[in-house]
């Protein structure tokens, strides 16, 4: 076996470039990475594969000029078709015979995977603690509540038939009741999930929710579409809160839309490179998608990281648990949600679950 064999089977990209920063080697993980094949990159400059101001080129560039290794644990690496995707780099230096550096070699690793889980454990440590915070308020603030809940229904009784106060009973009710919800989702979010898994028919899932928000869609213009397909092998969940966090993804993508649109249901054997198999305590298992896509108002760019946040929300009466609780719900089926979101034109929720087998 020969060097370059050992190179092209690493898992790591592997780009030397000669001192004019022409591509001399390109190993497989460096096509994936990319998006570039071998044969396309041979023999180009690194500037016309890459955008100039590219990390990896001034690692190199440096590299070549110097003589010396360079390393970036945080960088990033554009691909063609515009994704930026989070890479360590390391360069070191090739020498000839007589001592001048005749060419660089770089390693990248892709760090997304290792981005993703450490997004993950932080919003996991930011539910566990709202969680136990949420218990501790519960059985305090739902007593008195109670109490006051009580006071007005008979305040609201002393006072029928004056109509000027009984809008004003009606708001505190309400209002009583409001809190009430708060505390009940928050209590929903610190309980442990006792999940009941069972193979499902995620399509007549997906029905039952479409069929709840049904009216509500028509009366905002918003019609319902479907891409199912139509071999997806049933899923193992726990029906009741799949049912919970489809409709939550539902209400957004509604929500979204205030002028009307198009939601779109799409399910698909994964292929994602991140998620397609997923460890599930019991071996590998292949995972579906179902996607819930709107066309409203998008998310902006600042406040995609704080979606799952608990209490986040940018609606007037919003609470801003329902992704944190769909994210607690698909956590425990040992899946994942994904959020692509274009301003102004849409967003796309993508949740991965494990099949049944
Ligand atoms: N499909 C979507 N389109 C645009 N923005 C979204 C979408 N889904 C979520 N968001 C944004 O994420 C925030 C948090 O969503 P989340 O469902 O957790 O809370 P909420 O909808 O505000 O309130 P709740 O679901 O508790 O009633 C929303 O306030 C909104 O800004
Ligand atoms: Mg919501």
């Amino acid at each position: 076996m020969n060097f370059q064999t050992v190179l092209e089977g690493l898992p790591d990209a592997v780009v030397a470039v000669d001192e004019g920063l022409k591509v001399v080697f390109w190993n497989a993980a460096a096509e994936a990475l990319t998006g570039r094949s071998a044969r396309r990159a041979a023999n180009r400059s690194l500037k016309e594969l890459l955008p100039p101001d590219s990390p990896l080129i001034r690692h190199l560039l440096e590299t070549v000029r110097t003589g010396e290794s360079r390393s970036e644990g945080e960088s990033t690496l554009e691909t063609p078709d515009g994704r930026t995707v989070p890479v360590s780099i390391v360069t070191a230096p090739l020498f000839d015979r007589r001592g001048t550096v005749e060419a660089a070699v770089a390693v990248l690793r892709d760090i997304s995977r290792i981005r993703e889980l450490e997004a993950e454990v932080r919003r996991g440590e930011t539910l566990a603690a709202a969680g136990r915070m949420a218990l501790g308020l519960a059985h305090e603030v739902r007593n008195p509540l109670g109490a006051i809940r009580g006071a007005v229904q008979l305040l609201a009784r002393e006072l029928a038939g004056q109509s000027r106060f009984g809008e004003y009973t009606d708001v505190l009710i309400k209002e009583v009741d409001r809190v009430n919800r708060i505390i009940e989702q928050l209590l929903d979010l610190a309980r442990p999930v006792q999940l009941r898994p069972a193979p499902l028919n995620l399509h007549q899932l997906l029905e039952r929710v479409a069929l709840l928000s049904s009216e509500g869609a028509e009366a905002q213009g918003v019609t319902i579409g479907r891409r199912y397909d139509p071999s997806l092998p049933p899923i193992l969940g726990d029906e009741d809160r799949l049912v919970q966090v489809f409709h939550n993804l539902v209400r957004n993508a509604l929500e979204a839309m205030k002028h009307g649109g198009r939601l779109t249901l799409t399910t698909r054997i994964s292929l994602n490179p991140l998620f397609a198999k997923m460890d599930v305590g019991a071996g590998q298992r292949s995972m579906v998608e179902v996607q819930v896509t709107d066309e409203g108002a998008g998310i902006p760019e600042a406040v995609r990281g704080k979606v799952f946040d608990p209490f986040f929300t940018t609606k007037e009466r919003g609470l801003g648990l329902g992704l944190a609780l769909c994210h607690r719900i698909v956590e425990e089926h040992k899946g994942a949600l994904r959020i692509d979101s274009a301003e102004g034109r849409g967003t796309t929720v993508t949740c991965f679950l494990p099949i049944a087998r």
